[in-house]
């Protein structure tokens, strides 16, 4: 089994926002629980730089477009790190290999009659670096999304033929009902099909910044016609003499919000199919996180620095705060507070003085041994173990950290019932207070392994605390897999309290 997951590459007109913390972040917790269940993975993200916006910021600040691109991809890269991100490769747009692959690709689809010249004379909005129909401004004349009137554009493009593409993207909506989840951006991509498609240009004269093309040099790519195939020509250039194309594609995934979903759902399938190639295998389409009620972008002022929230809290607390926070897939409002709040009540008090709790036990009641004499489990971790995959299988990652979450809470209410204090108290119930330890180890175990896509920090703690091996594979979620052990010391906190700095942050 094979899974290539992809985040959108973000602009690198301004430095990096919680929106973009919040793709990248989920991404991470899918391929890495694709990785537990032994699949081979590829996870992809980086930055798109050659658009409109990000040489007119370069040349706000006199600087070469290039020499900028370089100066700020270092706050780029530092995202997935700093969300401990496990991804395989990060690709910018201005690297020699996906340029080198753009133009072939580009010319593929210039061999196959699908390219020809025109004169572009329409409304440009540079927020969106996307040409506009006077339909799809405000009534104002503005752009609904940015909130500025968009640019009168008028000159000689190239473009490309979308319209020949309408019957076979209809062909394929038809064929592949899970093409694009949730089902209903799969029916909103399909009617925007269905409304018939205008071909649309795939290349800039007025602009320098790009990639120019093969059969033209006085043009460059359209952004977009640029950007999109970094899905593909990553796989060409990421591990030196390995084409990875034969490996992962066309087991893509693609992941992205609603902005982009006529670029991703429409658009590229149809360059992909006219440059010869097969359309990835699906792509997920997720809201918007919105901070009180906004949705976050530099514009309206309200970003959040999620690398600052990092600081605080650590990437485990901020990566389980925005899983949990509004369900994958829907916009939804959250608060910065929330973060807090969930380290509190559920990092810090259901899942870390459960392990603090355990431990302590079993060193005061046990010397720090656990043995498996009975064996009634609180959890059916059979049952989890499916459940979560089901759904994270349907990118359900909200509702996958919901039904793990349900059974450390479970477990919390077995600790209360079986009192392991009060049967401490009475020899005779000595097999019982065993019984009843070892199956909190066996249940925290359990967690661990499902909640490692989650907290990739934490996990590992909770299996050594307990010292149970450190392996993460999905078979451990189970019953029964904890192994007798001794030298359980009680653990120190898994979410400590946090000062939090004073009111300036
Ligand atoms: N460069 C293009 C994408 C090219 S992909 C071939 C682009 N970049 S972007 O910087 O604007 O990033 C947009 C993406 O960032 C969204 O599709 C989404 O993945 C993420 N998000 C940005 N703000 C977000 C929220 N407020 N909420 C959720 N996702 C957000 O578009």
């Amino acid at each position: 089994m094979r899974f290539y997951l992809t985040t959108p590459i973000y602009y690198v007109n301004s430095t990096p926002h919680i929106g973009h913390a919040y793709t990248t972040a989920i991404g991470d917790m899918i391929v890495r629980h694709h990785k537990l269940r032994g699949e081979e993975t590829f996870f992809l993200t980086g930055v798109d730089e050659h658009a409109t916006k990000v040489w007119r910021v370069a040349q706000e600040q006199g600087l070469d477009a290039q020499e900028y691109a370089d100066q700020i991809a270092v706050q780029w890269r530092e995202l997935p790190v700093r969300l401990n991100a496990e991804i395989d490769f990060f690709i910018r747009t201005s690297d020699e290999g996906h340029k080198r692959f753009v133009r072939d690709f580009l010319q593929r689809m210039y061999d196959n009659g699908d390219i020809y010249e025109d004169v572009y004379a329409g409304l440009y909005c540079v927020g969106c670096e996307a040409f506009k129909t006077e339909a799809e401004l405000t009534p104002d004349g503005l752009c609904p999304d940015h909130l500025v009137p968009p640019e009168w554009i008028e000159e000689k493009n190239y473009f490309f033929r979308l319209s020949a593409y309408q019957d076979r993207l209809l062909a394929l909506y038809a064929e592949r009902p899970d093409f694009v989840r949730p089902a209903f951006r799969f029916n909103e991509a399909r009617s925007f099909i269905e409304g018939g498609l205008q071909d649309f240009s795939i290349s800039r004269a007025g602009q320098p910044w790009g990639i120019p093309l093969p059969w033209d040099e006085g043009q460059v790519a359209y952004v977009w016609a640029d950007a999109l195939v970094n899905y593909l020509s990553a796989l060409t250039y990421a591990r030196e003499g390995e084409d990875l194309r034969d490996t992962f594609w066309p087991v893509a995934h693609h992941l992205l919000a609603k902005d982009i979903l006529r670029f991703h759902c429409v658009f590229w399938p149809a360059m992909l199919l006219s440059a010869g190639y097969e359309p990835p295998q699906q792509l997920f389409v997720h809201g918007y996180l919105l901070l009180d009620d906004k949705k976050i972008s530099k514009s309206s002022g309200n970003i959040i620095e999620p690398l600052q929230l990092i600081d605080i809290y650590g990437a485990d607390a901020v990566r389980f705060w925005i899983a949990r926070a509004v369900s994958f897939g829907q916009d939804g409002s959250a608060s910065v507070d929330g973060v807090r709040e969930r380290y509190d009540t559920e990092l810090a008090n259901d899942l870390g003085n459960l392990l603090s709790r355990t431990t302590a036990m079993i060193s005061q009641y046990r010397g720090g041994t656990i043995k498996r004499v009975q064996f009634e489990p609180p959890v059916d971790f059979d049952a989890l173990r499916e459940d979560v995959a089901a759904r994270f299988d349907v990118f359900d990652v909200t509702g996958a950290l919901e039904a793990i979450w349900q059974a450390v809470r479970r477990l919390n209410q077995y600790v209360g019932a079986e009192a392991p204090w009060q049967l401490a108290k009475d020899e005779q119930h000595a097999d019982r207070l065993d019984a009843v330890l070892y199956n909190l180890v066996d249940g925290l175990t359990a967690l661990a392994v499902a909640l490692s896509p989650f907290l990739p920090e934490t996990a590992p703690k909770i299996l050594a605390a307990l010292c149970q091996p450190a392996e993460l594979t999905w078979d451990r979620v189970r019953n029964g897999t904890a192994i007798d052990v001794d030298g359980i010391e009680a653990a120190p906190p898994l979410f400590p309290r946090i000062e939090l700095p004073t009111a300036a942050a």
